[in-house]
């Protein structure tokens, strides 16, 4: 076998040479391999970034679709509150009306029932005084002088308890004849009627009905038309009748209140006309003592008063409710505040 021969300088330097490029080539490897994790780090940085802005985009997004969803559900929620609030308007006022109407009808059936035994009473206690003036100019005469004042007292006596037997009679009369109405609130026949014209002409018969009473009583009488309402079918009879109804009640307030307040007070009483949309609005307004919130709910009931006996029956606001609602199809409203104002709405279908 050739072996070459090297000195040994040589080998060394052979030894250090490969050395050096073994060295070399391991530094530059790992130069290379570190350079490659640098990039693979750079790499997955700018990944995450971008997975990042990805995600937060995801989020406002996400974010924006909750928000709009809550804005919608809470409208929702919101129209549904009002829904509920509308429908147990509506069931309070469907009951109210049941239970007037079932008033109505109970009050006439009463009325019925009243007026024939009523009729008696008055018709005999109106013979029975002219019985007593026949006793009293016929048989009585062939008694002695004593005998005969005595009897004359008695029959004076007895002819004064006939009368106020009588007067009341006639009173309960005049109630009954009220209760009827409402039996008979449907008997008229509807025409067109310029409403303006019949709204003026009953507040003007109220207001003169109540000056036939008592001259000195002078209110302010306010009208304001919506000229272009034009003539609407109603039954004029039964609306003129609401109307006095109501005028009348507004004429009392404002009376009394003049009685307490005198000079420091105006009485004025106001009937208004609107037409909207396909309704028909007649408003009368005083500015007298107002109704007391405890006994709003009541002043439709058929006798429900608050004047003096003899002064009124009750019967006046539910006539005018049966005639409003039953007879017409409409609403009546009141709103008032004690003390200031009462102010009846009455809403006609045109
Ligand atoms: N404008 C008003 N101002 C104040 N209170 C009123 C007014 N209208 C009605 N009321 C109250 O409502 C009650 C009932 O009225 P309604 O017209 O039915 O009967 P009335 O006037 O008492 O008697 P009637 O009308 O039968 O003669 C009245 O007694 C009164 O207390
Ligand atoms: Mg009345």
């Amino acid at each position: 076998m050739y072996i070459i021969n090297i000195d040994i300088e040589y080998r060394v330097l052979i030894g250090i040479s490969a050395m050096v490029i073994l060295f070399t080539s391991f530094l530059i490897a790992f130069v290379i391999s570190q350079r490659k994790k640098l990039q693979y780090h750079q790499d997955l940085h700018v990944l995450h970034d971008e997975q990042k802005k990805n995600l937060t985009e995801q989020n406002e997004l996400l974010e924006k679709h909750v928000q709009q969803r809550t804005t919608e559900l809470s409208k929702q929620k919101e129209e549904l509150q009002n829904t509920l609030a509308h429908l147990k308007t509506a069931q309070a006022k469907l009951i109210q009306s049941e239970k007037m109407a079932s008033l109505g009808e109970l009050t006439a059936g009463i009325a019925h029932e009243i007026q024939n035994p009523l009729n008696f009473v008055n018709n005999f206690s109106d013979l029975s005084v002219e019985l007593l003036k026949e006793l009293k100019d016929g048989p009585l005469q062939s008694l002695s002088d004593t005998q005969k004042l005595e009897a004359g007292k008695i029959i004076e006596d007895l002819s004064l308890n006939l009368e106020k037997i009588n007067d009341h009679g006639m009173r309960a009369g005049s109630i009954v004849k009220g209760m009827l109405l409402h039996s008979r609130s449907n008997s008229g026949k509807k025409e067109l009627v310029d409403v303006n014209v019949l709204a003026h002409e009953y507040l003007q018969l109220s207001y003169f009905g109540i000056r036939a009473n008592d001259k000195s009583f002078i209110a302010t009488l306010r009208t304001d038309f919506d000229q272009s309402i034009g003539t609407i079918e109603v039954i004029p009879q039964e609306i003129g009748q609401v109307m006095v109804n109501l005028c009348n009640n507004a004429f009392y307030s404002v009376k009394q209140k003049k009685k307490q307040l005198k000079d420091i007070y105006e009485p004025i009483v106001s009937v208004i006309t609107k037409k909207s949309n396909d309704k028909i609005e007649i408003i009368v307004n005083d500015n007298g003592n107002g109704i007391p919130s405890r006994i709003l709910h009541k002043i439709f009931q058929p006798f429900f008063t608050t004047k003096p006996s003899g002064q009124g029956t009750g019967l006046g606001l539910s006539l005018s409710y049966d005639i409003i609602t039953k007879g017409h199809g409409g609403h009546i409203d009141v709103e008032s505040k004690e003390g200031e104002y009462a102010k009846f709405t009455i809403l006609l279908p045109q």
